[in-house]
């Protein structure tokens, strides 16, 4: 297969939900259509359930879990899908959205009883941002849950899509008898029963299909017409044009658990989902089909073993193949690299690759070369954007508590602040160092894996902050020297020596907004 084959027949998406509305679910079913298992369950423990936060063990053996199914691929159809793991857990969300910015394309998946819910709107809303494609998948239909157009204008409203529905559930809960798929324009029929494997369910390939009133009643029909009606009046027809450039979404229901609508969801997925995108990097627009190789790290995870201290750099393929035992432009460290055992993922397996395409993964193992956002080129210095760092929302001072170990403390702190976990700030005012994450498990993951991959030990002091903000303005004003002065105390610098003001309440936050309008007050450090 040539090239440009290659690429065309590429998706690479990743599944965003909130926790419980059934992400590991249809992922497993998924892969199952894919023939990439044999029987579902394989990957359920790909998640960092509610966990006690003092079970480290249990979050070091997900961790561990959560290495091999970062990336799923399967076949389907001569497509070649990989599926990019997204961490549910809300504390582990930055990392969620980073491997974001590596998807071509995401299905959002809703509970039918619980509707839209908080983490969904905020993943959604990234999304929404960046223009990705997105397909909804209501889930659970089996379960009594809201109704069908109350959900698509839950949708509308709170994650502010536009919608257009491809199938239409007949009935629910007790009273579910089927889906009508509109893509397709048949009805499949549920039978109830949970399946973990792939089965033959009853199809019709029309709503006037002569037997189908005996299966669902009449009067289950005359709605469905209505309600078929109903949409071709009110929504948009699917227009593939509309999907790709983020400004439709098509919305699909289903039973992940029951294997019901899965299949239904992978062909539309595979006809409509695009292909590798192109990327805008600092320097220009990148298309896939260029000869060149370039890619850029977003995932880092550290490798399970702790007398191996390397880790695997997670690498999207942007254009031209990455070859192994090729050299590559390491941008940022300006430094040539050749990787001789690069991994790609297949299923819950990695294997050595030889060459990788457009819209595929590839798994570096790592000393410590990597940071998330690290561009790889064959030889021009690109810098892709669009990875986000964002404000942390917890905060404390980290001590050392083992003055022999300082040293021990410094890289690993170093090396976990490269891998994302946290960021790391410094003081202006006395040096002191403070760690600020999204999440509060953070913290506990942080403590233990400095003590166990890197032998330091590590204690936590509270302090009050209310957020960061990331400082731009021009030095030598007088407004910046001010800012500067006065608000001495609660400066810090980040990794890069970025100016990051630790402001104590929201109150001195729009205080100093209004008094310093001249100065750029940012919430991430991507700007
Ligand atoms: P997540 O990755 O989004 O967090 O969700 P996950 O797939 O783990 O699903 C959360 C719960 O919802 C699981 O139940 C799962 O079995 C259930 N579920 C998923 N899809 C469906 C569906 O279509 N119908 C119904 N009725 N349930 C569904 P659990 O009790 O938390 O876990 P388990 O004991 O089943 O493993």
């Amino acid at each position: 297969m040539g090239f440009l084959d290659e690429i065309k027949r590429r998706r690479t998406f990743g599944i965003i939900s909130h926790p419980d509305a059934g992400k590991t679910t249809l992922t497993e079913k998924l892969l199952l259509f894919g023939g990439a298992i044999q029987e579902a369950g394989a990957v359920k423990s790909n998640k960092i359930k509610k966990t006690a936060t003092s079970d480290f063990m249990e979050i070091e053996r997900q961790r561990g879990i959560s290495v091999a199914t970062s990336v799923l691929a399967f076949i389907y159809r001569d497509k070649k899908i990989n599926i990019l793991d997204t961490p549910g857990h809300k504390d582990f969300a930055e990392d969620t959205f980073r491997t974001l910015t590596a998807v071509d394309s995401v299905i959002v998946v809703i509970d039918v009883a619980k509707g839209v819910e908080e983490q969904t709107e905020k993943l959604v809303e990234v999304c929404r941002m960046r223009n990705i494609p997105m397909i909804v998948f209501i889930n659970k239909l089996d379960r009594e849950g809201k109704d069908a157009f109350d959900l698509l204008d839950e949708v509308e409203q709170k994650l502010g899509l536009q919608v257009t529905p491809l199938s239409l559930p007949i009935g629910m809960g007790y009273d579910f008898k089927g889906i009508y798929n509109i893509w397709e324009q048949n009805v499949q029929l549920f039978d109830g029963e949970q399946k973990q494997t792939i089965g033959k369910k009853a199809h019709f390939d029309s709503v006037d299909h002569p037997d189908l009133e005996a299966a669902i009643g009449s009067k289950a029909i005359q709605n469905l017409k209505d309600e078929l009606e109903l949409i071709e009046g009110v929504y948009p027809k699917f227009d593939r044009t509309a999907y790709l450039k983020g400004t439709l979404q098509p919305v699909l229901f289903g039973s992940a658990l029951n294997n019901f609508g899965v299949q239904e969801l992978l062909n539309c997925f595979i006809e409509i989902a695009p292909e590798p995108l192109p990327k805008a990097s600092e320097e220009r627009v990148i298309n896939p089909q260029e000869d060149a190789f370039s890619g850029f790290v977003f995932k880092i995870h550290a490798n399970m073993d702790p007398n191996h201290r390397d880790r695997l750099a997670f690498v999207k393929v942007v254009s031209g193949t990455f070859q192994r035992n090729s050299p590559y432009l390491h941008v940022r460290l300006d430094k040539k690299l050749k990787f001789s055992s690069p991994n790609t993922f297949f299923a819950e397996r990695k294997e050595i690759v030889d060459i990788s395409y457009p819209g595929d993964i590839v798994g570096l193992h790592d000393t410590g070369n990597f940071k998330i956002g690290d561009t790889l080129t064959s030889g021009e210095p690109l810098h892709f954007k669009g990875i986000p760092s964002f404000s942390p929302e917890h905060f404390r001072y980290i001590n050392n508590s083992d003055p022999m170990k300082a040293k021990q403390l410094a890289k690993g702190i170093d090396q976990l602040m490269d891998e994302g976990v946290a960021q790391l700030f410094t003081l202006n005012l006395n040096g002191r160092k403070v760690i600020g994450t999204v999440g509060a498990l953070q913290f506990e993951v942080i403590q233990y894996r400095l003590l166990h991959e890197y032998g330091a030990k590590c204690s936590y002091e509270n302090l009050n902050v209310h957020k960061a903000c990331w400082i731009e303005g021009d030095e030598k004003s007088d407004a910046f020297q001010e800012f500067r002065r006065i608000k001495q105390k609660f400066l810090a610098q980040d990794k890069r020596g970025q100016l990051v003001f630790l402001a104590d309440s929201a109150f001195s936050l729009q205080m100093a907004q209004d008094q310093y309008k001249e100065l750029q007050f940012h919430f991430t450090s991507e700007f």
